[in-house]
């Protein structure tokens, strides 16, 4: 079986081509991303009529190459018919730009040998996902091709649950269930409970910033590019290994209360007022220690709540597994206290591999394959197939 999947709820562009041989593996035979990271870092942040233009004009290209990886790729000329280009236009309404590159792109190429097409409907930035869900339902139309619509946050999850064995080869994993996923990326800090790959119940979420954003924006006041997130964990990182005594602490907002709800906002605000008082209203730069011991502060607060409330849920829930996934679970002082939170607790903790943590179309094409493989599969009628970018698991 093998399945194209497409992501582009964000900031990524990402196209799969994913084999499954046996009900237990897979096989990544064509993989193309790209991100658009450095044209948004100049702005602190994703613009998201930019990032539109940006998946509009990646999209084909990547698509190609990830065909052509999987030797899937036969180029042939067929103009379409006047129904076929009508049809395309229909589902592109208010993109007549990558209608126009739809139609080269099937007058270019003949019909891949695919079983299925996955794409992300959502949680992101809408205009962003549409051109995904355009893109989907056109090979969906024109190559006559089931689609399965898929939620980003659950492909968050299924990246955890994969392992690596030889070259592009990867086996699932056997869940102990229940498990619980704790979800940290740029736009969603969540906790989620898995009764079982495909039923998920949400118990908690960040009532304000995600933690993701928090790191981000906590970069940009100690003057460090967009996504900083890894930027601050490396500045922590080095103050946590001089020895040196924190000088500064920063609260840990909604730590004990009895819900799963996180905010971060607080930490941020209070982040804003310390660097205030300690440059006298801003008349002077920070400097490097002091950018370090700030980072390391915000870290450690951040990742304090981040793990206190996970591992109430596990106590509450019974729960055997503890999944991590989105950009912030490849953050290493977390997996380190998680390590440390899961192992006294007597339970497994699953991370996905560094590359798989950020936004990709593997993670897309894995939910996919799980659904096709355990037999419970969704693929609606194409024209209720819509983005939305609220959407919950
Ligand atoms: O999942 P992702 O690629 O995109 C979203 O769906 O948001 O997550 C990106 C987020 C950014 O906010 C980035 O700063 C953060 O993940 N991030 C990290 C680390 N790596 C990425 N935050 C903290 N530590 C890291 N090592
Ligand atoms: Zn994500």
């Amino acid at each position: 079986m093998k399945i194209l999947s497409i992501e582009t709820s964000c900031d990524e562009t990402g196209i799969c081509i994913l084999t499954s041989h046996t009900p237990d593996s897979v096989e990544i035979s064509g993989n193309a991303l790209a991100s658009q990271i450095d044209l948004h870092a100049q702005y602190g942040g994703v613009f998201p009529a930019m990032a539109k233009r940006e998946h509009t004009e990646k999209i084909l290209p990547l698509t190609i190459e990830a065909l052509s990886q999987a030797n899937l790729l036969v180029q042939e000329k067929s103009e379409l018919s006047e129904i076929q280009k009508q049809h395309i236009r229909d589902i592109c309404t208010r993109d007549t730009v990558l209608a126009d590159y739809l139609i080269d792109f099937f007058s270019s190429y003949k019909k891949p040998d695919i079983d299925y097409i996955a794409c992300t409907v959502g949680p992101g930035l809408e205009p962003a996902l549409w051109v995904g869900v355009n893109t989907a339902k056109s090979f969906a139309t024109i190559w006559n091709i089931p689609l399965i619509p898929i939620n980003h946050m659950e492909g968050h999850i299924v990246t955890a649950v994969i392992q690596k064995t030889t070259g592009e080869n990867f086996i699932f994993t056997n869940l102990a269930l229940p498990a619980l996923a704790l979800l940290v990326s740029g736009g969603h800090t969540e906790l989620v409970l898995v009764e079982n790959i495909g039923h998920y119940t949400k118990i908690g979420q960040t009532r304000d910033d995600a933690v993701g954003e928090a790191f981000d924006k906590i970069a940009r006041m100690l003057g460090l590019a967009y996504p900083g997130g890894p930027k601050v964990s490396k500045l922590a990182k080095e103050f946590r290994a001089s020895g040196t005594t924190q000088p500064f602490i920063l609260p840990r907002p909604m730590m004990h209360t009895q819900d799963y709800d996180f905010s971060f906002s607080g930490i941020k605000t209070a982040m804003l007022y310390t660097i205030r008082d300690l440059t006298e209203q801003n008349t002077r730069e920070l400097t490097d220690e002091e950018k370090s011991a700030l980072a390391c502060a915000f870290e450690d607060a951040a990742i304090e709540v981040l793990i206190k409330k996970t591992m109430r849920a596990v106590a509450e829930h019974h729960i055997q597994t503890l999944i991590i996934g989105g950009g912030v679970a490849g953050n290493t002082y977390l997996k380190e206290q998680l390590t440390l939170a899961t192992n006294k607790a007597g339970i497994t903790l699953l991370t996905p591999e560094q590359w798989l943590a950020t936004d990709n179309a593997v993670m897309i094409g894995l939910a996919a394959t799980l659904q096709v493989l355990s037999g419970n599969i969704h693929t609606p009628e194409l024209s209720t197939i819509r983005a939305d970018g609220n959407m919950t698991l």
